[in-house]
């Protein structure tokens, strides 16, 4: 098949293209570089064997994926371009609204034009909201608690609603948990513009000395350690579960599926903290900061769904996650000497 990749030169999508290049699909990435480089797809070529082709372009924008559906053979898409902090939705709700729910509004307009009905859409755990019992499975009430996680929730509604208007439609809506670590290559992976929000990037940085310390945000919460826990799933593991849903979908009598992409398993700050030194062999020094706002002791996926349904499971470790992170964050500080 021939995918297009909204975002696709972005963490999740760059390790999306690696594994649909490797599974012998043609790779169309459609991002406006916001938040990632095109050059990452000479890093994509050098694991997969094969450059995906980059398109310089924005969701918002009707008539440039007009243009790329017209230039290339499209067959599915999967949707990862939007913005991803919860933080500066807070800040710039406007924005937020604007790329990730009309931005989703102008690629389904112009994915009905051109005829193609199967996508895959990056939704987030975080529409659950609290989480009222453990664990979370896909038929958990939905909320939100900030704009990121509202726009999710609101273009979970819009699919649904596209999904009754039209049976023809193939949908998955994918709820990632917490995805972390790189590609096994060190090639690709997380590297955020400035001050990192989430915890992975966060560690990695102290651990090369580009910060001098991790805050801990808590440790008085109801887990086993005190501090919060949380579901992380390796990117590769996640990439391969996108294969997964296309596959699926392409066989599949519903125009809309929901799958929960996560291990089922939950880990503690500290526990991530102390993998990292010990498989990497280096030090995370931290200190104990109060509460971040919002944040919820535990959230850890269900997976069973996933697995019964996709065949699909998450295969690699925390420890692997903290290699692959840590592989890739000592290349980066090669790269910018
Ligand atoms: P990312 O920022 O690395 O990738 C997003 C890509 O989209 C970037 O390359 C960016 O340049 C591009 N982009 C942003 N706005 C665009 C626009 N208007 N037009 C075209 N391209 C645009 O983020 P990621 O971590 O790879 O996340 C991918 C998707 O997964 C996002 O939708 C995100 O909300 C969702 N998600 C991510 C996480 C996570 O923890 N990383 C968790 C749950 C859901
Ligand atoms: C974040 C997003 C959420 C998204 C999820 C999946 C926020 C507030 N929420 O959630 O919308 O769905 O990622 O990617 O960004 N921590 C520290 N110190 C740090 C950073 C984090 O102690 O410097 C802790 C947090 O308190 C939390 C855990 O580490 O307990 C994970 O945090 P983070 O990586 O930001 O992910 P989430 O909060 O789960």
């Amino acid at each position: 098949m021939n995918i297009l990749l909204t975002g696709g030169a972005g963490y999740i999508g760059s390790h999306a293209a690696v594994a649909l290049i490797e599974a012998g699909h043609g790779v169309v990435c459609f991002d406006n570089f916001a938040n990632s480089k095109p050059d990452v797809a000479v890093q994509v070529e050098q694991i997969a064997g094969a450059a995906p082709v980059m398109v310089e372009g924005d969701i918002r924008d009707r008539a440039a994926l007009d243009r790329v559906f017209a230039d290339h053979a499209i067959d599915a898409v999967i949707h990862f371009a939007g913005l991803k902090a919860v933080g500066e939705s807070v800040a710039l709700p406007l924005d937020y609204y604007e790329s990730n729910v009309w931005g989703t509004a102008c690629l389904l307009q112009a994915m009905k034009q051109a005829g193609v009905r199967k996508l895959v859409f990056s939704s987030s755990a975080t529409v659950y909201g609290a989480p009222q019992y453990l664990p979370l499975d896909e038929a958990h009430p939905r909320s939100a608690t900030n704009p990121y996680g509202r726009t999710k929730l609101i273009v979970e509604h819009m699919l649904e609603d596209l999904a009754a208007s039209d049976p023809d439609w193939r949908i998955a809506i994918l709820r990632y948990f917490n995805p972390v670590g790189a590609h096994a290559s060190g090639l690709i992976g997380e590297d955020p513009n400035g001050l990192p929000n989430n915890l992975m990037p966060f560690v990695t940085r102290v651990a090369s000395g580009r910060l001098p310390q991790l805050s801990v945000f808590g440790d008085d919460y109801e887990t086993a350690d005190g501090t919060g826990v949380r579901d992380y799933i390796h990117v590769v593991d996640l990439a391969q579960g996108h294969l997964a849903a296309l596959d699926r979908i392409g066989a599949d009598e519903r125009a809309l599926s929901v799958w929960n992409l996560g291990t089922g398993n939950g880990h503690s700050v500290l526990d991530l903290v102390r993998t990292f030194e010990a498989v990497n062999g280096v030090a995370v020094p931290y200190k104990i900061a109060p509460r971040r706002p919002g944040d919820v002791a535990s959230c850890y996926a269900g997976p069973e769904l996933a697995r019964a349904e996709l065949g699909w499971e998450a295969q690699r470790d925390l420890a692997e996650m903290c290699s692959s992170a840590w592989a890739f964050e000592k290349l980066v500080a090669i790269r910018n000497g």
